[in-house]
């Protein structure tokens, strides 16, 4: 079904600059946490800035939207400095989400650093029914989701959190696609959010493992790419994959792991 997508000027609620360089942006947007689903994104003008910024939603409460988002340019940072009341252009809820097969129940998700934003929104929107384990990979414990990410509208209870940073200050020592497979065996679905060699990585484990049971084989990732339009109009998001040519902005940015051509992807 086509998405409801609506520009609206939405009023900031709050802005906090929860780890160094990443914010959780509180956003008045009741139109839109009404119809979002995990794995959508919304485009946000920044500034002065012609292209908007694809951002995947983090939470939701019946009113508001919750952005996580790292400062990598001068359109978040701009977006970085907006205040409590400031107004700001939106466009969504836009693109192609996760799912969740009826029969699933335990759910994997694997987040590589600030791809934990939209794999929050998924434990926020399974049920109760589901349990899930959320392995975090971080370089350094400061650049791990914490409960400092405050305020959240999610209850954590049932989501058995697993953390791993790069230099070993908090959790295993390592990538998070390291311990990966010792949590495949018990999981129905996967899901995973965060950097292209993560996401290579994976696939390359899936690869190794064609004649064995990992679940690999169903598993979505969600992915980030340069937009334009962001609503399918420029083409300027067009991967190859083993579907044929896809939009990640309209067919996307949801997509099976194994349906990307890896290799001529570059993010
Ligand atoms: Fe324009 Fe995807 S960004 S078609």
């Amino acid at each position: 079904m086509e998405n409801a997508k609506k520009q609206t000027l939405c009023s900031v609620v709050s802005n906090v600059e929860v780890m160094p360089g990443v914010h959780l942006m509180w956003i008045e947007a009741p139109n839109i946490a009404g119809s979002v689903l995990p794995g959508q994104f919304i485009t946000v003008r920044c500034g002065g800035f012609t292209l908007r910024r694809p951002l995947s939603v983090h939470q939701v409460s019946s009113r508001e939207i919750a952005l996580l988002f790292k400062v990598t340019g001068n359109g978040t940072l701009w977006l970085s400095q907006r205040q409590k009341r400031d107004r700001i252009d939106i466009l969504g809820p836009l693109g192609k989400g996760f799912s969740i097969e009826p029969g699933a129940k335990n759910l994997l998700l694997l987040a590589g650093g600030i791809g934990i934003a939209p794999l929050a929104f998924l434990t926020q929107y399974a049920s109760s029914r589901h349990q899930m384990t959320l392995i975090h990979g971080a370089s350094t414990a400061a650049q791990l989701y914490t409960e400092r990410c405050q305020p959240t509208a999610i209850n954590y209870q049932g989501v058995q959190f697993i953390t791993i940073t790069e230099d070993g200050s908090i959790g295993k020592k390592g990538m998070a696609t390291d311990i990966l497979p010792d949590f495949l065996d018990r999981a129905d679905q996967v899901y995973a959010c965060g950097p292209a060699d993560m996401y290579k990585a994976m696939a390359e484990m899936s690869q190794r493992a064609k004649q064995s049971n990992l679940k690999l084989r169903k598993c979505q990732v969600s992915l980030e790419v340069r937009m334009g339009c962001g609503f399918g109009a420029c083409y300027g998001c067009t991967i190859n994959t083993k579907k044929g040519l896809k939009q990640v902005c309209r067919d996307g940015p949801v997509f099976e792991l194994n349906d990307i051509i890896w290799q001529e992807v570059r993010i």
